[in-house]
């Protein structure tokens, strides 16, 4: 009884063999058809390939969603000089929350010369350049974010020379964590001192004609710092013409949470707008003269992530490709038979018809007289 049973079920499963065994006497092989074959392995060749190449590609995939993270803090990272001396200038920042956060935490004031070194201005052209491009072409920001890490061109090499003269400028550096609400980082005339409405600059004892708030940015950027990524402020120079200029940069930042194969990171893209003026009272033009950075904080994130095929969508299109080209390859071998046999045959009735009576006598043709013989 189970032996019947078995070799029921083996019949069933012989039934729905879908390569049934042709004898070797009914397999036919012709020139044709291999260049033919031929053809296609070459094709498929050439595709697999291809395909190999795209598998092995990744891009950059962007999603959106809104930023649920208002409580921590958000870490600023700066890096600026300014043309004039560290006692008289002050850097703080003021937000929504109306708390300051003094200077003294995190920043370094060292004295420096403002003038580049030859080595130092050529690594200022380079991102100069690099920050042009990046403006022209989006994509060129897919493969920064690629590249990141593998890379730390982003920090300003040290002097190679010592100069002989002075320090007359100030170079501001380090970080400051700040609230994830709108806010103002500035660097004014004299150091802040707080207040119980805000906050005050004691800029008394510096004389209007020595402000010079020339600057130049060297990084700027907030959150973690990602070596390889380039912020937009970054290489920036401003040069006063007047000693009373006032510097604004509107920052939106963009938190970025970045996902690729190489690095793993919270980091914040921003854009900027610039506009910059003289102070003068004597014509409207109110202010204080200073660099200032307002800044905004978008409540949508951006999630980058590196992308690439999975492998068994590899597999997929690879088994596509040969199937399909395999088939279609018959098709239009069959049909381009056909059609030759179409053509041939009309030209061969046409020779044979001809000479209608020589086909008879034709002793070549076995059919022929066998046909006449019958007659
Ligand atoms: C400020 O300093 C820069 C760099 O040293 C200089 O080129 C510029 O002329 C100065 N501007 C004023 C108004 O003194």
């Amino acid at each position: 009884m189970r032996r019947l049973n078995r070799r029921k079920t083996l019949n069933l499963v012989k039934e729905l063999d879908a390569f049934p065994k042709v004898p070797d006497s009914y397999v036919e092989t012709s020139a044709s058809r291999g260049t033919v074959s031929l053809l296609a392995f070459s094709v498929m060749a050439i595709l697999t390939v291809l395909e190999f190449l795209v598998y092995r590609d990744t891009w950059m995939r962007y999603d959106y969603e809104v930023d649920k993270d208002f409580t921590s803090k958000l870490r600023l990272n700066i890096d600026i000089t300014v043309a004039m001396k560290c006692q008289y200038v002050g850097a703080d920042v003021l937000d929504l929350a109306e708390t300051m956060v003094t200077s003294a935490e995190g920043l370094v004031y060292e004295p420096v010369i403002f003038e580049l070194s030859p080595q130092q201005r050529q690594w200022q052209r380079m991102l100069q350049q690099i920050q042009n491009r990046l403006q022209e072409e989006a994509s060129l920001q897919d493969l920064l974010f690629k590249s990141a890490m593998r890379s730390s061109v982003t920090a300003l090499p040290p002097r190679e020379d010592s100069p002989s003269e002075p320090p007359s400028a100030c170079r501001i550096h380090g970080h400051l964590d700040i609230n994830k609400v709108a806010g103002n980082f500035h660097i004014t005339v004299g150091k802040a001192i707080p207040h119980p409405r805000g906050h005050a600059h004691l800029a008394a004892l510096v004389s209007h004609d020595s402000y010079n708030f020339s600057h130049r940015i060297d990084h700027l950027s907030f959150g973690e710092i990602l070596p390889g990524i380039i912020n937009p402020l970054d290489g920036t120079e401003k040069i006063a013409e007047e000693s009373n200029q006032m510097y604004q940069y509107f920052i939106t930042i963009v938190p970025t949470k970045l996902n690729t194969h190489k690095v793993y990171g919270d980091t914040h893209q921003f854009s900027v707008t610039e506009r910059e003026r003289v102070i003068n009272h004597a014509i409207g033009s109110h202010g204080v003269s200073g660099i200032f950075m307002k800044y905004d904080i978008s409540s949508l994130m951006v999630t980058v992530t590196e992308d690439h095929m999975p492998l068994w969508k590899f597999l997929v299109r690879l088994c596509g490709i040969i199937g399909g080209i395999f088939t279609t390859t018959g098709m239009i071998h069959g049909l381009a038979e056909f059609f030759v046999d179409v053509i041939c045959c009309r030209f061969k009735l046409g020779v044979y018809r001809r000479p209608e009576v020589s086909v008879f006598s034709d002793p070549a043709c076995i059919h022929c007289s066998s046909l006449t013989a019958h007659f």
